[in-house]
């Protein structure tokens, strides 16, 4: 079930019962490291407050990965890099709660799942909050023209997404599909984001991901890009 809201603080799940699924209680009552509606509003462009409070130290680097389903690459990192803080955010109620609940008995406390659409990334972070954004196979939305509109990584949102990283800050993205590349690469260069290539830091590291394994597995080419924002004019 996905979560379907015109405003990210609110709960939109508010008048379901909870037989209708059973991710809900424990959306609903459980202390995992799981925020939606409401409960995400403190943390609104505090994410780094929020960590200081769950982890030893401040954590040096606040990561958000768009789209992160089960889990697979974020709860690695998370565990690589104990230091940094990253955000799991997700539109499936099912696939949020798995990635708290994985985070929970990995005692991994850098580590938070977030239900909520990357459309409303701008009520989520403050002006240059993050150090680096993961897209990884973001759904192409590839059968029909009409579903294009459907596309998250257009011009406007990596505008907005430029503002949102620190200026040393990286973009990751990782997809398929060869067309929604292309369409990504050309609005990037026209917003003069610079390419690069890592050499430290985790996108100097391999991370695979569920949907990587199954599209190499099938043989599929896989594009895979590494981006600095624009300079920012304040
Ligand atoms: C094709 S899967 C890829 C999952 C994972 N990143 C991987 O590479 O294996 C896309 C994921 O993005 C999520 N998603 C789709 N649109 C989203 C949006 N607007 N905001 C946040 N997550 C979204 C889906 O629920 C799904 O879990």
């Amino acid at each position: 079930m996905s979560i379907r809201a015109q405003d990210p603080f609110v709960d939109s799940f508010a008048t379901m019962r909870e037989d209708v699924n059973a991710f809900l209680s424990v959306l609903r009552d459980s202390d995992l490291p799981l925020l939606y509606g409401p409960r995400l509003k403190p943390c609104a462009g505090q994410w780094r407050k929020h960590f200081t409070d769950k982890m030893p130290v401040a954590p040096k680097d606040l990561i958000l990965e768009i789209g992160s389903h089960y889990g697979e690459v974020i709860l690695k990192m998370a565990k690589d890099e104990a230091d940094s803080a990253f955000i799991g955010m997700d539109i499936t109620l099912k696939r949020v709660v798995k990635l708290a609940q994985k985070a929970q008995e990995n005692e991994l406390h850098n580590l938070t799942s977030i239900l909520c659409n990357a459309k409303f990334l701008d009520q989520l972070f403050a002006p240059e909050e993050l150090d680096g954004v993961l897209v990884f196979f973001p759904d192409p939305w590839a059968k029909k023209k009409r579903y294009h509109k459907n596309r998250l990584l257009k011009p406007e949102f990596l505008a907005l997404l430029a503002k949102k990283l620190k200026p040393e800050a990286y973009f990751w993205f990782k997809t398929d599909w060869e067309p929604y590349n292309a369409e990504v690469l050309a609005a990037l260069h026209a917003a003069k984001w610079r390419e690069i290539q890592a050499e430290t830091g985790l996108p100097s590291k391999v991370y695979t991901s569920r949907f990587e394994r199954l599209f190499k597995g099938a043989g599929q080419t896989t594009f895979e890009s590494v981006w600095a924002p624009p300079s920012q004019i304040h």
